[in-house]
């Protein structure tokens, strides 16, 4: 610490020095004025150390509230909070403690002695984040955000304050971060740096060839992490490609709920499993999907509830084909579809429409291959079904280490709840078509025995 004028000046950061595409970062920032900022960087390439250097100057030179956002709490903990730089220091020691007036372990604020209030949490908590007031704010690892942090949270808080973002990522696949980027790419506002691990030599390519050989990564995935590739075949997913076709072609913006036309509701049913539920509009040939939820382990009264209280007029609700059985509430001797029905025969506003059941597929990839086939013609509001969107694009084939490739069916995973109940977009088809065509014929399906215990 020195003194100038008798005044106190402190070092901020201390013992870092920037690697050449941080240094230029910093320059474009702070010298040039940039505030609308991507660094689209390849994994260890130092984007949050960069970023938490970038933020404390900026606290230091202008008293304000600042934000650093990890995609999870955990995160936040695991990076910031608990974690180490090189050398085995704590990241929090990037700050001198005579400029910390203040930390806040529970709230995880820092307040410095300029007044200046850092926040470094984790995830989208709509209540913690209304009404914030920002002049400037890190989004850490942005392709695992919910997408609405930026574009209904912080996008006109930091317009109003003339606040700057910088969005720190690697890519995952064509998600609300390739849309960002796509978007602003040609943007002359927008500061885009690209660094890739063949550039840099950061990350040395013999132990990113060890991990594809080890089969810890594929080739794919590899080129995600380390050249910065928004890859579809990284995931091996199955709808990857066409939810980045519906993106180019502008399929996925703000689809949301038309209040003259009725809504149809699809559905994955777990009991202690996860229930995916996709909430649809159909508008002439086109399918809007206006709105997505997921939940475990709740009875069927929970989700019933979450249909009263979304407030929507419905019509039909599809059913997987196992809604027949009587899986979900054991101790009932009803099948899924009867509770569902009997629930509906409760509801006194007489909104929620009635139940069909979906065919089952012959093979998991005859829906797959099916629902692809329709992709044109889905239209994804994307405030509300992110989430889903999310899990249709990691809904992927299994990958198989041994043999270095995709096998050729999917992967049962917290993703693949979503997809079945998308899929019943395919399969449900024929049911609409029966109902309308042969109202009066209409028969609830017959109910097989089953063993209540499977
Ligand atoms: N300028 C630098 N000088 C020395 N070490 C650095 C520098 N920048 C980053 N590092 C070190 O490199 C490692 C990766 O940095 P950091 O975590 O910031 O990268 P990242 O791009 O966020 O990585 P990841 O993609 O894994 O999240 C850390 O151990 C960090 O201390
Ligand atoms: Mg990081």
């Amino acid at each position: 610490m020195e003194s100038i004028n008798n005044k106190k000046v402190i070092e901020v950061p201390t013992g870092f020095s920037p690697r050449p595409h941080q240094q230029e970062f910093l320059k474009k920032a702070e010298t040039e004025g940039a505030k609308r900022i991507i660094l689209l960087w390849h994994r260890r390439a130092g984007k949050d150390l960069v970023s938490w250097v970038y933020l404390i100057r900026q606290a230091f030179r202008k008293t304000g509230v600042y934000y650093y956002l990890f995609p999870t709490t955990e995160l936040a903990k695991k990076v910031f909070w608990n974690g180490m730089v090189d050398g085995g220091r704590r990241v929090l020691d990037l700050l001198p403690t005579e400029s910390i007036k203040k930390i806040n372990k529970v709230e995880h604020t820092i307040e410095l002695v300029n007044g200046s209030i850092i926040y470094v949490i984790g995830g989208y908590d709509p209540d913690k984040l209304r009404g914030v007031v920002a002049h400037g704010l890190i989004l850490s690892e942005y392709a695992w955000h919910e997408p609405v942090i930026w574009s209904t949270v912080f996008s006109p808080v930091l317009t109003a304050s003339g606040g700057w973002v910088v969005f720190n990522s690697t890519p995952d696949g064509p998600n609300h971060y390739y849309d960002l980027y796509k978007n602003v790419r040609n943007n002359p506002n927008w500061y885009i740096s690209e660094v890739r691990n063949s550039v840099t030599g950061i990350v040395p390519q013999e132990d990113i060839k060890a991990l594809i050989e080890s089969g810890e990564t594929s080739e794919e995935k590899a080129a995600q992490e380390y050249e910065c590739q928004f890859l579809v075949r990284a995931t091996g997913s199955f709808f990857g490609d066409l939810i980045q076709k519906a993106r180019d072609e502008g399929r996925v913006g703000k689809y949301d709920y038309n209040p003259n036309k009725p809504v149809d509701t699809y559905w994955d049913l777990g009991g202690r499993d996860d229930t995916s539920v996709w909430f649809v509009q159909k508008d002439g040939a086109r399918y809007n999907l206006i709105d997505y939820f997921e939940d475990s382990g709740k009875s069927l009264r929970n989700y019933y509830d979450v249909l009263l209280d979304k407030g929507y007029t419905y019509r039909y609700h599809f059913l997987p084909h196992d809604g027949t059985r009587r899986n979900i509430g054991i101790d009932s001797l009803l099948t899924t579809q009867q509770m569902f029905e009997e629930l509906i025969a409760e509801d006194p506003t007489k909104r929620l429409g009635k139940t069909l059941i979906c065919a089952k597929p012959h093979r998991k990839i005859h829906a797959i291959n099916g629902t692809r086939g329709m992709f044109h013609s889905f239209y994804f509001n994307e405030a509300t079904v992110a989430k889903g969107l999310k899990r249709l694009s990691l809904y992927r084939r299994k990958y198989l280490p041994q043999q270095k490739s995709f096998a050729a069916e999917p992967s049962h995973d917290e993703n693949s709840h979503a997809a079945d109940a998308f899929m019943n977009l395919f399969l449900g088809r024929d049911e609409i078509d029966l109902e309308w065509s042969n109202m009066e014929y209409y028969k609830p399906k017959k109910v097989p025995d089953v063993n209540l215990w499977d």
